[in-house]
């Protein structure tokens, strides 16, 4: 496994790699979840490049960029085991020189969800991943349905902009309790940790009152928020959201494949999960 710093460097070894190439963009402090996409990677490609860099333009100026955990040793030991070929670790002066000033906007999709409770995100995530998409030229980039929204983003990026590559997205791996994995999960003290659970309850509420035979989307919303406001360590349910899986766009009467996603701030993390009802 060989570690790399500079831009320059990474494009000069991408030249080397045997393809098809396999590539997942991270922000580090891995677990489970990540590893499970670099798995998943290795499996289906001849050269796997992990990128970590924690982005600071897609943080808002109230969020977490610089108490974001980070442990890059760790980190190394994990990619080594999962037999990561390259790990890319550029520096933010070198991601972000001072004149930088050019930006990719994903309209529609990213105005709710996410994208509505934190202003930029979007921009500053697709800005990022087109770049790194640059520097790597992956045949295929690997993303976890952990973040659905960001999938949708970046498969609209990658399809408006005619980018040469193919975007897998792969299940969210759990706690064996149900809870997502997340670096996220570190900020939460053992009480907040067993309350988190909440969020997957909610979404295998909806999900049975679905298969029950309830389609009515406002019910199961309902349903969720009555679940999750009987947890007194939630302490603000900042959306619950039943839209369609494509558009993103809310829905009266679920049609499948339809997305069930929220979040909720237990303690000090703001928590975010979703299913899909197919
Ligand atoms: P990060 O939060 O580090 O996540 C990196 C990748 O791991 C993302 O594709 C995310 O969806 C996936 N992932 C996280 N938790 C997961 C879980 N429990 N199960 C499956 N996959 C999981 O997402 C980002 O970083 C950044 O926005 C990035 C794409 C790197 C751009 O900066």
């Amino acid at each position: 496994m060989k570690v790399v710093e500079t831009i320059a460097e990474m494009k000069q070894i991408r030249r080397k790699l045997a393809e098809p190439v396999g590539f997942v963009p991270t922000m580090g402090y891995l677990h489970e979840g990540h590893l499970s996409l670099v798995r998943r990677a290795r499996a289906e490609n001849s050269s796997v490049v992990v990128s970590i860099f924690v982005n600071p333009t897609q943080f808002g100026p109230q969020e977490d960029f610089n108490s974001y955990p980070r442990d890059i040793p760790r980190d190394l030991a994990m990619l080594e085991t999962a037999k990561t070929d390259i790990v890319f670790i550029p520096t933010a002066e070198e991601m972000y020189p001072p004149r930088f000033g050019s930006w990719i906007d994903v309209e529609k999709v990213t105005e709710r969800l996410e994208g509505a409770a934190r202003p930029g995100h979007f921009r500053g995530v697709a800005t990022v991943v087109a770049k790194l998409f640059n520097i790597v030229e992956p045949t295929r980039a690997y993303f976890g349905q952990k973040d659905a929204q960001q999938v949708v983003v970046i498969k609209k990026m990658v399809a408006d902009l005619n980018m040469n590559l193919q975007i897998v997205t792969c299940p969210t791996v759990r706690e064996p309790d149900g809870l997502a994995m997340s670096s996220r999960n570190t900020y939460l003290k053992p009480d907040e940790r067993q309350a988190a659970v909440v969020l997957y309850q909610a979404l295998k509420l909806a999900q049975q009152l679905w298969s029950q035979g309830e389609k009515d989307a406002n019910r199961l919303r309902q349903a969720m928020r009555d679940l999750i406001q009987k947890q007194p360590l939630a302490e603000k349910i900042d959306y619950i959201s039943i839209a369609d899986a494509e558009t993103l766009e809310e829905l009266d009467k679920v049609k499948p494949p339809a997305l069930v996603s929220l979040a909720v701030k237990i303690g000090k993390p703001r928590l975010i999960d979703n299913i899909v009802l197919e």
